[in-house]
């Protein structure tokens, strides 16, 4: 698998990555609504992203154009919106309640549609629905944000996980999470590497040896190891931008 140009961003603090990947947010919302009118992003869940949604909730003028953002998840728990877990909370009070973006502008996994199954079923209908998609076709997001486990999972693409053995040309898959004994919805490597722009951000510690992994030049018919699923985020025709903070990259090489 050829591997696109990457840029890795490092950074001193937590807070550092997230100013930085708020240039970068805020670079490609205006690129893209000069171009196509319209910022078609998918949100990481996670606690990483926390202090980049605050930051865009008060960023200083020019402010965000959220009246043209279109807002859509990468993954989520099947949890109700309104639990602790869920990556639509996390987002909605973080970033949704405090800036002017209409309901009708935020696409939600629907968790409370019975199953993974049909929720994942109904998020596909609803990115068809809004990518005006051709069977088969799948979705372009401006800018895919995303977060990495210690483990080098991604969005729901986790180790030995179904949504990444059953590696999928389907743009979002049901997937059960044996070692979270949980069920989650998540876009496929195909739909996130359909993106023009996928940035990580990763900070901390203990995700120091998967970024190491997944950054690792090594071409991938020479590790032995199995590839992280992080790894097999490689846009077909976009960018791939990593910020990491002084922790996170501290074992690259
Ligand atoms: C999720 C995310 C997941 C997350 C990583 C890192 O729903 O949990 O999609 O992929 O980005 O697990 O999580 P932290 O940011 O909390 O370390």
């Amino acid at each position: 698998m050829m591997r696109p140009r990457v840029s890795l961003c490092v950074v001193d603090s937590a807070d550092d990555a997230a100013a930085a990947a708020m240039q970068i947010v805020l670079r490609i919302e205006r690129e893209a609504i000069a171009e196509r009118g319209v910022f078609n992003i998918a949100l990481a869940g996670g606690s990483t992203p926390r202090p980049l949604y605050s930051l865009l909730a008060s960023a200083p003028s020019p402010r965000p154009r959220f009246e043209r953002w279109q807002i859509f998840f990468g993954d989520e728990r099947m949890v109700p919106s309104d639990h602790h877990d869920s990556n639509y909370r996390m987002a909605r009070e973080t970033l949704f309640d405090r800036v002017p973006i209409a309901p009708q502008q935020i696409h939600r996994v629907p968790t409370d549609a019975g199953s993974a199954t049909l929720a994942a079923a109904a998020y596909a209908a609803e990115l068809q629905r809004c990518f005006a998609l051709a069977p088969g076709q799948l979705p372009r997001f401006d800018l895919v944000l995303l977060g990495m486990g210690a483990d080098g999972h991604t969005a729901s693409l986790f180790p030995g996980g179904s949504a990444v053995t059953e590696a999928s040309t389907l743009p979002v898959v049901a997937t059960w999470v044996e070692k979270l004994h949980a069920d989650r919805v998540t876009l496929t490597a195909a739909a996130i590497n359909a993106a023009r722009t996928v940035l990580f951000i990763v900070t901390g510690t203990d995700k120091a040896f998967a970024l190491r992994a997944v950054l690792t030049a090594e071409s991938d018919g020479e590790t032995q190891a199995p590839i992280p699923p992080a790894r097999t985020v490689a846009p077909t025709d976009g960018e791939l931008l990593f910020v990491a903070d002084r922790a996170a990259a501290a074992l690259r090489q």
